[in-house]
C-alpha cells in the first residue's frame, strides 16, 4: 500500500451555500478515505492569510480571502494512503475549466474564483495547514471494521 498520510480539505463557502457538502464528502468516503476530523465555521482573516500566505501579493490574493472568509466552510482532515496526492486528484485541477471530468471542480464548477474546494499540495503543506486549523486539536484517532477490504496490510 501507498503511505498512510493526511491531509488538510476545505468545503469552501461556495461548496456550502449550494447545500454540495454532503456530495462532496460521499465522494471522499466512498473512495475509502478515511475521516479524521472534521468542523464547520467561518474561518477568521487571520487564519485565512496564514493558510494561504504563499499567494499574498498576488493580484487574487484580497479576492480568495474575502472569498473563504465570506461565509461558513467545512474544514476536514482526511487520511489514507497516498491520501495528499489522491484528493488533489479528485478535486481536479485549480480552473474548473481545465478540470478534468469526474472531479469536483469539474462537476460542480465554472471559474477558478469559485471552485469549491482546497486540499493540500504536499506533506509538507498538509503539516503546516493540518496545524493551522487544528492546532487546538480535533483529530481523532479510530479504526474502521472495513479496513482490510480497503487497504491491504
Ligand atoms: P487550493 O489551494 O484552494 O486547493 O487550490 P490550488 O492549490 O489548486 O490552487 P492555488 O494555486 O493554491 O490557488 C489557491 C486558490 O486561489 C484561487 N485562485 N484564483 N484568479 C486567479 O487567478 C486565481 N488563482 C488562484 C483559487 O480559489 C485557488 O483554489
Ligand atoms: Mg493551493
Amino acid at each position: 500500500m501507498g503511505t498512510n498520510e493526511r491531509t488538510l480539505v476545505i468545503l469552501k463557502p461556495d461548496a456550502v451555500q449550494r447545500g454540495l457538502v454532503g456530495e462532496i464528502v460521499a465522494r471522499y468516503e466512498r473512495r475509502g478515505l478515511k475521516i479524521a476530523a472534521m468542523k464547520f465555521e467561518q474561518v477568521s482573516r487571520e487564519t485565512a492569510e496564514h493558510h494561504y500566505g504563499e499567494h499574498k501579493g498576488k493580484p487574487f490574493y484580497e479576492g480568495l480571502v474575502n472569498y473563504i472568509t465570506s461565509a461558513p466552510s467545512v474544514l476536514m482532515v482526511i487520511e489514507g494512503p497516498d491520501a495528499v496526492g489522491v484528493v488533489r486528484k479528485m478535486n481536479g485541477a485549480t480552473k474548473p475549466a481545465d478540470a478534468e471530468p469526474g472531479t469536483v471542480r469539474a462537476d460542480f464548477g465554472l471559474t477558478i474564483g469559485r471552485n469549491l474546494v482546497h486540499a493540500s499540495d504536499s506533506g509538507e503543506s498538509a503539516t503546516r495547514e493540518v496545524g493551522n486549523f487544528f492546532g487546538g486539536g480535533g483529530i481523532v484517532e479510530y479504526t474502521r471494521a472495513i479496513d482490510s477490504w480497503i487497504i491491504e496490510d
